[in-house]
């Protein structure tokens, strides 16, 4: 799946590229989820207080949202080195051995994706999360050989994407589950700001805020719009960002009023007029539009909820009002909508 502007599972080589410049690193830089960063500020101070390590922590939310950076800027804070991995990428016990004896005290061991650690290696990563204790058995058979050893006391930090998957023992190992939320217009509007000032783009305030409004309250995509943009303002424009090039850009990526894409329009459309309004349960919404069931609930299902485009309920999604509205479709009496 190559969307310009999907909020992807993975950052795009771009992002990485640009991620030095465009990551906040400290928690003065990171804008908005101002409760959670509140409270993730008194457990750093209190653990430095201390000199102890900081506290195993989760973070939960859909792409996007700045996971990958809150877990570098705790590093950063507690002045510590980051080991990153990510769950389907830890197969065996044996490779979480690997990387956790590489850790020094303090230090913040990321796994990202956690929801797809296999059961063995949950069970290898519950007594080094408790007791820091490394007790595996490498090889089979006559040849197997156990391997114990204690590590320094550690942080980690997990990101998921699909809280409901973590099993409640594996969730209660962690001192602080953090939920993100999307970003409102006016924090991704300073998001934009804060990155045209690093990539050295003219941008008036109208348009930033414009812009911010079209992102689907996710920085990831806000800071991608932004690429592009400027890549439109720099080729057909004079290099500055005003609300036309925003607005002439965003035509051009098939991007909405609402910040809504091809994809999201066609999952609305399909829900509305293929499956009446619904209910209709996800497989068959998957079906009907060519996407993962993953992916239809990982990525776009969760904003187009929380906007009420969409209504999940126990007999599957239905159309929100806003979906039709959004169609300019008249909703149809007897259907959904108000009454979410
Ligand atoms: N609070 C924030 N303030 C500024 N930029 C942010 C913030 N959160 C995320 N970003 C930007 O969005 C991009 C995606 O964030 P990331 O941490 O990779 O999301 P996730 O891990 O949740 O998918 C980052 O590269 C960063 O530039
Ligand atoms: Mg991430």
């Amino acid at each position: 799946m190559d969307r310009d502007l999907s909020p992807d599972m993975q950052p795009d080589a771009e992002e990485i590229g640009d991620e030095l410049s465009l990551r906040p690193s400290t928690l003065d830089e990171y804008v908005g989820q101002k409760a959670l960063l509140s409270n993730l500020r008194v457990f750093i101070e209190a653990a430095r207080q201390r000199n102890e390590a900081l506290d195993h922590v989760l973070f939960a939310g859909p792409p996007g949202l700045g996971k990958t950076t809150l877990a570098h800027v705790i590093a950063r804070e507690m002045g510590v080195q980051i080991k990153a991995t990510s769950g389907p990428v830890l197969e065996r016990g044996g490779d979480l051995a690997a990387i956790v004896s590489n850790l020094d005290e303090g230090d913040v061991l990321f796994i990202d994706e956690i929801h797809r650690l296999n059961r063995t290696v949950q069970e290898v990563l519950y007594p080094a999360m408790e007791d820091y204790e490394i007790d595996i058995v490498l090889g089979a058979g006559p040849a197997a050989r156990a391997l114990k050893f204690t590590l320094p006391p550690f942080t980690l930090v997990g990101a998921t994407t699909r809280e409901g998957l973590l099993s409640s023992p594996f969730r209660a190992r962690f001192g602080y589950v953090a939920v993100l939320d999307f970003y409102t217009a006016d924090e991704l509007a300073a998001i934009v700001r804060r990155s045209a000032g690093l990539l050295e783009v003219p941008i008036v305030d109208e348009a930033a805020l414009e812009l911010a409004k079209r992102s689907r309250g996710t920085p990831r995509i806000a800071n991608r719009l932004l690429r592009r943009v400027r890549d439109f303002a720099q080729v057909e424009g004079d290099g500055s960002i005003d609300t036309e090039v925003v607005a002439s850009s965003l035509k051009r990526l098939d991007v909405d009023r609402a910040g809504l894409d091809k994809m999201d329009r066609r999952l609305l459309t399909t829900l509305v007029e293929r499956f009446a309004g619904g209910p209709v349960g996800i497989e068959a919404l998957a079906a009907a539009v060519g996407e993962e069931r993953d992916t239809l609930e990982d990525v776009y299902e969760p904003y187009l909820v929380q906007q009420g485009y969409i209504v999940r309920s126990r007999q599957g999604r239905l159309a929100g009002s806003l979906a039709y509205q959004h169609l300019g479709i008249r909703t149809p009496p007897g259907k959904t909508g108000q009454l979410f």
